[in-house]
C-alpha cells in the first residue's frame, strides 16, 4: 500500500529540521516506506562499517533490528546515541543463544579438553553479550559477506570452531565453500545435557555448529527449488546463506543481500530470477528490475516477510524522527561499556579481515 502522505510529509520535515544531526541507516529488509528515508542502505556488513562514517552526527536511526543497533552503538563514539525506533525490532535467531547457554557450553568443551583449541566465530545476528563472549575467548564475528575469511582465519588461530547462532551459516561456509564434509560438524543443542554430544563426538569435530537458525529462511525447502526450476525453465536460483544445507546446495548462486542487488544488478536482460530471502528485499528488486526485462520471483511461494524488520514502519519512524527534532531522545540502544569493550574486540578482528 502507498503511504499516508501525511506521515511522509512528516518524516521529511522532521528530518529536515534535524540536517546533519541525523544519520539515518536502513537494512535490505525494511520495508520501502522506510527504505526512502535511509541515508545509507545495505547488508548487515556495510552498515556495521558505516555507521562510523559519520561521527560528527548526533544522532543514528537504525532502521533494522536490535543485534545490528548494539553493534553500531559499540562501533561509535560514545557521545553519538543509536535510536531503535521500535524495541520489539529484535531477531528470533539472535534469542536463540543466551549468554547462560554459551558459557555452559564453554564448560563443557572446557571438560572435554577442547576449548584452548577452540576458537569462538559469531555470527552478526547474535547479542552483544554473545560479541563479548566472543571477543573474551579470542574469536571474531563474521556476517553473510565475509564467513569464509573468518573461518580461514580462526583455522589460523586453533584447530576447531564453535560457530555461533545459525547452523545453516556454519554448515554451509564449511561445506560448499570451504570444502569439509558434512562429518566434520557436529550440532549443538543447548538444551541438551553436554549439548546432546559425546566427548567423542567433540573431539572429532572441526566445526561445532550452535543448533540456531533464522526463522524466515528456514522456510525455504528442496521442494521450492525443485518447483521453481519446473515452473520457470532457465531460472536462476539465489539464495541468502541463512537457508538450509539442502537448499543452498541446489542452488546457482549464494550470498549475503548486498551481493544478492549485486548479482541482479550485473544480470542480463531476458535473464529469470527466483530469490531466496526476505520478502520486502525480493519484491523491491523485482519491481526495480521489470523495467530492464529482468524477471524476478520470490522461492517459494510462502509469504515470507521477516516480522521483526517489519516492526520498523513509518509510524515509528516519524514518531522517533520528530522526538529526536524536539530534543527528545527515545529508544535509546546503550551497550554496557564492559560487554562494549569486549564485543568491539570481536568486531574490530571481522573489520580486519583480510
Ligand atoms: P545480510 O544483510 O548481512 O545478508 O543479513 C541478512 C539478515 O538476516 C540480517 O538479519
Ligand atoms: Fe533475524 Fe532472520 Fe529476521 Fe534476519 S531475517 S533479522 S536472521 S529473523
Amino acid at each position: 500500500a502507498p503511504s499516508d502522505p501525511d506521515l511522509v510529509e512528516r518524516a521529511r520535515a522532521a528530518k529536515a529540521k534535524l540536517g546533519d544531526k541525523v544519520f539515518v541507516l536502513g537494512h535490505h529488509y525494511q520495508r520501502d516506506e522506510v527504505i526512502e528515508f535511509a541515508d545509507v542502505t545495505g547488508d548487515s556488513f556495510k552498515l556495521a562499517r558505516d555507521a562510523a562514517a559519520r561521527p560528527d552526527a548526533e544522532y543514528i536511526v537504525f532502521c533494522g533490528v536490535h543485534f545490528m543497533a548494539e553493534s553500531a552503538d559499540i562501533l561509535t563514539t560514545s557521545d553519538q546515541q543509536v535510536v531503535l525506533p521500535d524495541l520489539a525490532a529484535g531477531c528470533s535467531m539472535a534469542d536463540m543463544a543466551t549468554a547462560e547457554q554459551v558459557a555452559e557450553c564453554w564448560d563443557v568443551l572446557t571438560e572435554a579438553g577442547i576449548a584452548d583449541v577452540t576458537v569462538p566465530v559469531s555470527y552478526m545476528n547474535s547479542s552483544a553479550d554473545i560479541k563479548a563472549f566472543t571477543g573474551k575467548h579470542g574469536g571474531t564475528i563474521c556476517t553473510s559477506s565475509n564467513a569464509e575469511r573468518a573461518l580461514n582465519w580462526a583455522f589460523e588461530q586453533g584447530e576447531k570452531v564453535l560457530f555461533l547462532p545459525d547452523q545453516h551459516l556454519g554448515r554451509n561456509t564449511a561445506v560448499r565453500d570451504m570444502g569439509m564434509s558434512l562429518d566434520d560438524c557436529v550440532l549443538y543443542n543447548p538444551h541438551k545435557p553436554n549439548g546432546g554430544l559425546t566427548v567423542e563426538e567433540l573431539r572429532a569435530a572441526k566445526m561445532i555448529l550452535w543448533r540456531g537458525h533464522c526463522s524466515v529462511h528456514g522456510r525455504f525447502s528442496l521442494d521450492s527449488v525443485n518447483d521453481v526450476r519446473e515452473r520457470i525453465p532457465g531460472v536462476n536460483v539465489l539464495v541468502h546463506p541463512e537457508c538450509r544445507h539442502e537448499v543452498v546446495a541446489a542452488a546457482d548462486y549464494v550470498g549475503s543481500t548486498e551481493y544478492i542487488i549485486k548479482t541482479l544488478e550485473a544480470a542480463p536482460a531476458g535473464s529469470k530470477w527466483a530469490i531466496g530471502t526476505e520478502l520486502n528485499l525480493v519484491r523491491r528488486l523485482a519491481n526495480r528490475f521489470a523495467g530492464e526485462g529482468k524477471e524476478i520471483v520470490f522461492l517459494d511461494k510462502t509469504v515470507c516477510f521477516c516480522s521483526t524488520m517489519n516492526r520498523i514502519d513509518l509510524p515509528h519512524l516519524v514518531w522517533a524522527l520528530e522526538s529526536l527534532a524536539a530534543g527528545k531522545v527515545v529508544n535509546r540502544i546503550e551497550v554496557d561499556p564492559e560487554v562494549a569493550s569486549f564485543s568491539k574486540l570481536a568486531l574490530e578482528r571481522m573489520l580486519a579481515l583480510p
